[in-house]
């Protein structure tokens, strides 16, 4: 079966391209989804990707995700360092994700360099921008593959 993985995108995410360019650059968060998905049919993955300003929806979004889709590749925004809510849901589901920040949290301010869900991930990519999306598809689907391969 194909495998399947959902793109998930927090708070002020939708204003990439116009929200301070020289931390996040320049590109929208349109022009990032083009290259998911890009990458997405070079690795033969299906995708979903979405972004929401709402936490109780991010929260939906995961508690939805046993069934539809095998990984999660989330950049939770400002929720990351604040949501014991969304790491609920996350421990909940038990759904494999990579947490994916567009600029280097561990080189912000200090509010900024405790995740809350870091822990729980496969793993981190922070701080290559809109291409750290790509790195963290290609990453999970390794993953997956070689947990699949194992049974
Ligand atoms: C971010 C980092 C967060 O600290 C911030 O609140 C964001 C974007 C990033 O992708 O670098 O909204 O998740």
């Amino acid at each position: 079966m194909t495998l399947r993985i959902a793109v998930l995108n927090g708070p002020n995410l939708n204003l990439l391209g116009q929200r301070e360019p020289g931390i996040y650059g320049h590109r929208t968060l349109a022009d990032i989804e083009r290259m998911v998905r890009d990458e997405a049919a070079r690795l033969e993955v299906g995708v979903s990707f979405s972004q929401t300003n709402h936490e109780g929806a991010l929260i939906d979004a995961i508690q939805q995700l046993p069934g539809r889709a095998e990984g999660l590749v989330l950049n939770g925004g400002a929720y990351t360092h604040t949501s014991l809510a969304m790491r609920d849901a996350l421990l909940a589901v038990r759904v494999p994700f990579v947490e994916v920040h567009l600029s280097n949290l561990f080189a912000r301010e200090r509010r900024r360099q405790k995740s809350l869900f870091a822990d729980l991930a496969v793993g981190l990519v922070t701080g290559f921008g809109g291409e750290g999306y790509g790195l963290a598809l290609r990453g999970l689907h390794s993953h997956l593959n070689a947990a699949r391969s194992k049974g």
